[in-house]
């Protein structure tokens, strides 16, 4: 099931706070990641406004770049919000679904599902983001609640698109930021019924991510999985050192 090159996905999150800090962090990461992106995928997702001044550094280095969520409407009357097909000229990546979504802006199955399609249909590749919250993962439902929104997400997304533009990330919303992160036997057995998920709803093969706490000392035991093709970061990927760290973890897995 896994892929040759491995994927890291650098979730910022509201971060850095200044436009300075974010080209030095990018340039920090296309710097360390040198000749790296061969072995590694490597995608970084910054804040909107971030966005454009960090695309050229990226590009230079082959790293990737994405946005942290859009909106599926292309244009109109949606005050603060940014399309999908806005971001196209901008980035080539879309995380949607995102728990903190989710759980803040009150993000529900439905609206991933249409954020997936526009991205699609925009032209973006696309991370969709799912996992049981502490309370389900305590009460043994993980399966149920990751097999559900990972049904909704996909519905009606043209099947033609998914293999090569899907991406799903098993993030246990317990373990995002907390430092606890999931016990690799508990994410391997996740990923490996998501995969059966989206093969069972769309005829297809997708590249599964964990996400979670995931940190330089930790990423091999993710990435190491017959199921797991790459992880997406958050905290740790503020830190280029750290980053770097994972990066060279992830190729030693390769090796
Ligand atoms: P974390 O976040 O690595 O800080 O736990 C992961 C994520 O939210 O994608």
């Amino acid at each position: 099931m896994s892929t040759p090159r491995p994927f890291l996905a650098a979730n910022w999150k509201l971060n850095p706070t200044t436009l300075v800090e974010a080209v030095d962090l990018a340039r920090a990461v296309a710097q360390t990641a040198g000749d790296r992106v061969g072995q590694v995928e490597l995608a970084l997702f910054p804040p909107f406004p971030w966005l454009l001044s960090v695309a050229g550094t990226l590009q230079a280095k082959g790293i990737g770049l994405g946005a942290q969520d859009c909106y599926w409407e292309p244009g109109g009357a949606y005050t603060g919000e940014v399309s999908a097909a806005m971001l196209s000229s901008l980035c080539e990546w879309v995380i949607v679904g995102h728990s903190e979504r989710r759980q803040h802006f009150c993000e529900t199955d439905e609206t991933v599902n249409r954020k997936a399609a526009a991205a699609l249909s925009a032209g973006l590749k696309v991370i969709i983001c799912v996992g049981e919250r502490a309370e389900q993962f305590d009460a043994g439902e993980t399966e149920t609640v990751v097999e559900s929104q990972l049904r909704a997400a996909l519905r009606g997304l043209d099947r033609d698109l998914i293999p090569g533009r899907v991406v799903v990330a098993y993030e246990p919303v317990w373990a995002i930021g907390t430092g606890r992160n999931a016990d690799p036997g508990h994410a391997g057995r996740t990923m490996e019924l998501a995969h059966t998920v989206v093969t069972s709803e769309s005829g297809a093969s997708v590249r599964m991510l964990y996400g979670g706490s995931v940190k330089g000392d930790n990423v091999a035991s993710y990435v190491g999985l017959a199921a797991c093709d790459g992880c997406l970061v958050g905290g740790a990927s503020l830190d280029s050192e750290e980053f770097s760290r994972m990066i060279e973890a992830v190729v030693e897995v390769g090796a």
